[in-house]
């Protein structure tokens, strides 16, 4: 597997001086992919030393339900960088994805994936599209913090907090000007989530300031991610959270025809793993006709990363003068369009006999002005006064009509709280609900002080009071199921109104 001038370069004791990077060929097709991948890295001179680990099926089949043996763990912790091609997800219960395992132990927050059309040598409606989709990774829905309260009710926990957005909109924008790209596009809901999405917005607006000389604009997510559908022309590098950008990002590769050709980064602040975006195509392991394209793109973003432009460039633009030549896998060859069906490694070859050459007619890739590595700063937390001033206790109630809670929870003198609302579902119900409502068995009754007056603000409460609340409706029955403290920050309102409150 281990390449000659890699060979070379270990016996001559040179590889202190080429960065480590753990490499796993995957499973089905990935031996292939990646051999191909690397004897063209090899050829264009990229200074590294692969660390050659097993992942995936066969370390699943060992009893390793995350996909990984110790010895890889260690090899990638060491290296803190990863190659990996695609891996097989067994069937059945019991195991734990390997990228997400990985993602979350080295913290890899951003999910980078590029996209340019390569029309009309791989067709889309979209000539010229070159869109770079940069995804937070770790927060957002994606937590997986989920519970179910009632019969009838599920709930999945929104967390978006501030260095998660900081570090994530920082990188698009870092990202945007190393490699030399004109704006930045947020996108969001939060004319509906204004307290999550807002906090992403707000966060937006404050570090595009610093950024004078990059374009930035905000989208609303269902628009947005019409617009780049029609039209993926108008768009430079996108930042948005998790779900959003799983989503966008499937679009982006579909419409620019290149599912199977598409690279993509997890970035953390000191580790990094690249990969194509295909999976691994057990169909057609093993028979040598893969599209390497995937991870050959993957491992052009890994060099820029690392800081070997040169070498990126020269293997990116080897790699479109090959598609231009059309000389082309299977998955893309055409009658008519194409100039010959070539294997994965005849591809590879190819590739490796245009290092040194550039493109006709695809735009050039031109990383070389860029720095290559971005640094980010240090998150620096700032702290507010905080201050309660209320609770959201959650009951799940069987009972048909809100004005009878509504009544009940108001006779309950409790330590000087009273019930401001309740809502079900979000809308609320009690004062002045609307009898077309429908309500189900999860009610979220929201207590203020006593003396609260809608046109002075909340007083604040003691927490002290929140628990003889709660004692006070266990006493009386109440099944509660959850509470939400409700929090002023230097005054400002901590929590989204009830809708119609
Ligand atoms: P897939 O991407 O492996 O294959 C879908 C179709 O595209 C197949 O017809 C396949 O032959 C073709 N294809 C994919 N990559 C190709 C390439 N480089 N060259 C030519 N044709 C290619 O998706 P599928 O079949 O849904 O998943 C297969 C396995 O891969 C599953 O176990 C899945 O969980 C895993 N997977 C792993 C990923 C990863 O490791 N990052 C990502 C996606 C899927």
């Amino acid at each position: 597997m281990k390449s000659q001038s890699i060979l070379n370069a270990e016996r001559n004791g040179a590889t202190d001086e080429l960065v480590k990077i753990a490499v796993a060929e995957g499973n089905g097709i990935g031996p292939e992919i990646m051999d191909a991948t690397l004897k063209i890295l090899d050829a264009a001179g990229a200074k590294f030393s692969p660390q050659f680990i097993q992942v995936g099926e066969e370390a699943y089949r060992q009893g390793h339900t995350s996909g990984l043996s110790e010895e890889a763990w260690d090899t990638i912790s060491k290296c803190k960088l990863i190659l990996k091609g695609p891996i097989t997800t067994p069937q059945g219960k019991g195991y734990k994805s390997l990228n997400v395992t990985i993602r979350k132990s080295l913290s890899l927050f951003a999910n980078v994936r590029p996209v340019n059309a390569l029309h009309p040598f791989v067709p889309t409606k979209f000539p010229g599209m070159d869109v770079v989709v940069i995804r937070e990774n770790e927060e957002d829905l994606y937590a997986g913090i989920e519970h179910r309260q009632t019969d009838e009710v599920v709930q999945c926990l929104k967390l978006i907090t501030r260095p998660g957005c900081e570090r994530i909109i920082r990188y698009a924008f870092e990202y945007a000007k190393v490699y030399g790209r004109k704006k930045v596009t947020c996108m969001l809901k939060d004319n509906i989530m204004k307290l999550t999405d807002g906090l992403f917005h707000q966060v937006f607006d404050e570090i595009a300031k610093e950024y004078p000389q990059i374009e930035s604009d905000s989208q609303i997510i269902d628009i947005g991610a019409a617009r780049l559908a029609a039209r993926p022309n108008d768009y430079d590098v996108i930042v948005t959270s998790n779900l959003y950008g799983d989503i966008i990002s499937d679009i982006v590769a579909e419409i620019a025809g290149s599912v199977g050709m598409a690279g993509s980064a997890n970035v953390g602040m000191n580790a990094a793993m690249f990969e194509a975006i295909h999976g691994s195509a057990p169909d057609i392991a093993g028979k040598n006709m893969a599209n390497p394209s995937g991870l050959i793109n993957a491992a052009v973003m890994m060099l820029g990363h690392i800081g070997q432009t040169e070498t990126a460039d020269k293997i990116k633009n080897a790699w479109l003068a090959t598609i231009e030549a059309g000389l082309h896998t299977p998955d893309i060859y055409k009658e008519g369009m194409s100039k010959r069906k070539v294997s994965t490694s005849e591809f590879a070859e190819e590739v490796i006999s245009r290092l040194g050459k550039t493109p006709e007619k695809l735009p050039l890739s031109n990383l070389v002005s860029g720095q290559g590595h971005i640094n980010l700063p240090e998150y620096k937390r700032k702290e507010a006064t905080k201050t309660l001033v209320g609770v959201d206790v959650f009951l799940d109630w069987k009972g048909a009509s809100p004005q009878d809670l509504g009544r009940e929870l108001t006779a309950l003198k409790s330590y000087k709280l009273k019930l401001k609302m309740i809502t079900n579902r979000g809308v609320k119900v009690y004062p002045d609900g609307n009898k077309e409502t429908f309500c189900t068995d999860h009610w979220r009754c929201r207590f203020v002080a006593e003396d609260f007056d809608p046109h002075q603000g909340y007083p604040s409460i003691d927490f002290e009071q929140v628990v003889a609340l709660l004692s006070k409706l266990n006493a009386n029955n109440y099944d509660v199921i959850k509470t939400e403290n409700l929090y002023e920050f230097d005054g400002v309102k901590g929590f989204s109104l009830g809708q119609g409150e």
